[in-house]
């Protein structure tokens, strides 16, 4: 834990580079090649999706803030004064920055995987905020989350913006919720961002935007891969590939191998046949209602929700049952 300033502390709780090997591996070696999303996010894919959030495609980015600056008031109102917010993934912090205008916090624990973004991002929440304790930990949050000792507080909340819950198997999904539902106790509350199911042309749109960012996101995950793994992909012989799988209801990404070729990863050797895919994503859309019979599995009932005129995009407040 280091102080850079007063109020602002930084808990490096970064996987192993040993837990980054050993998933890679396993992700290459099954019959269907897969990574976990998660591994898109080194420093450039930060920066990559924060690109993406500005793409005149890429409705849920401002659609979640306009929901934010809309009801930031009524949020507050549910969450309480004076407690302390959890935000998972919190990325640039853009969103947290609008629901500071409403809740007044004793402390903010931003948790990210990706620790120079998390850094810069945290580090100037604490900068401009310097009546707030910002507790960056950077950590990966599909595993338990442990919790600085500092953090032994009455009441919390926990911020999941971005929809990033889509990104999990259902199942999985119910899994992180039960542990966030301990997380809570029993005054606090989940506010958590959630992508609607839609019409499947905006849904392509977002995920295959004009610009070619979305790809090189995805793509982006090879280079580190290369940099990171001692691997040695032709990043030039795979292209991006996402699409709606509505019998499904999640949006998924691939990256498709363009010629027969051979990797090597970290001392393993791996076989693609042309056409081939790694599956590199998925994101769950819900109805509102899917949504909350999912929560009510983990033991999280609805407060509120709140969705904008063209039902693109939902931010639930959920309590422990
Ligand atoms: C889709 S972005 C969303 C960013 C921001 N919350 C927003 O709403 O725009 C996902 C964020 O979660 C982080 N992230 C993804 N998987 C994670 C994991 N397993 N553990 C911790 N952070 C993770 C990424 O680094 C990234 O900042």
């Amino acid at each position: 834990m280091e102080a850079a300033l007063p109020n602002f502390f930084f808990h490096d709780l970064h996987p192993a580079p040993e837990d980054f090997h050993a998933e890679v591996i396993a992700g290459l070696r099954g019959e269907n090649k897969r990574l976990p999303p998660k591994l898109f996010y080194d420093e450039q894919g930060s920066q990559l999706f924060d690109a993406i959030t500005r793409l005149p495609e890429y409705y849920p980015t401002r659609t979640e803030i306009g929901l934010l600056q809309r009801h930031g008031p009524d949020m507050a109102g549910l969450v309480g004064d004076d407690g302390l917010l959890l935000e998972l993934g919190s990325g640039s912090n853009i969103k947290i920055r609008i629901l500071l205008e409403a809740l007044r916090l004793q402390a903010y624990a931003p948790i990210d995987i990706s620790r120079e973004f998390l850094r810069l991002s945290a580090g100037a929440i604490a900068q401009d905020h310097p009546a707030l304790q910002v507790h960056a930990i950077c950590t990966d949050y599909s595993k338990p989350i442990e919790l600085p000792r500092c953090f032994d507080t009455e009441r919390r909340t926990v911020f999941f913006p971005g929809s990033s819950i889509g990104n999990f198997e259902p199942e999985q999904a119910r899994e992180l919720m039960q542990r966030v539902a301990a997380l809570l106790g029993p005054d606090g509350r989940l506010l958590i961002g959630v992508d609607l199911k839609k019409d499947p042309e905006r849904l392509h749109a977002a995920y295959n935007d004009s610009q070619g960012i979305t790809a090189c996101f995805n793509l982006n995950l090879l280079t580190r891969l290369n940099r990171e793994l001692d691997a040695d992909f032709d990043v030039s012989a795979f292209r991006h590939h996402a699409f709606y799988n509505e019998p499904l209801g999640r949006v998924e990404m691939h990256l498709i191998a363009t010629i027969r070729q051979r990797v090597r990863v970290d001392g393993c050797c791996f076989e693609f046949q042309t056409g081939e895919s790694i599956h590199t994503e998925n994101s769950y859309k819900y109805s509102v209602d899917e949504f909350q019979a999912l929560a009510a599995q983990a033991g999280l009932i609805g407060e509120a929700v709140w969705q904008d005129d063209d039902a693109l995009f939902s931010i639930h407040c959920l309590k422990a049952a």
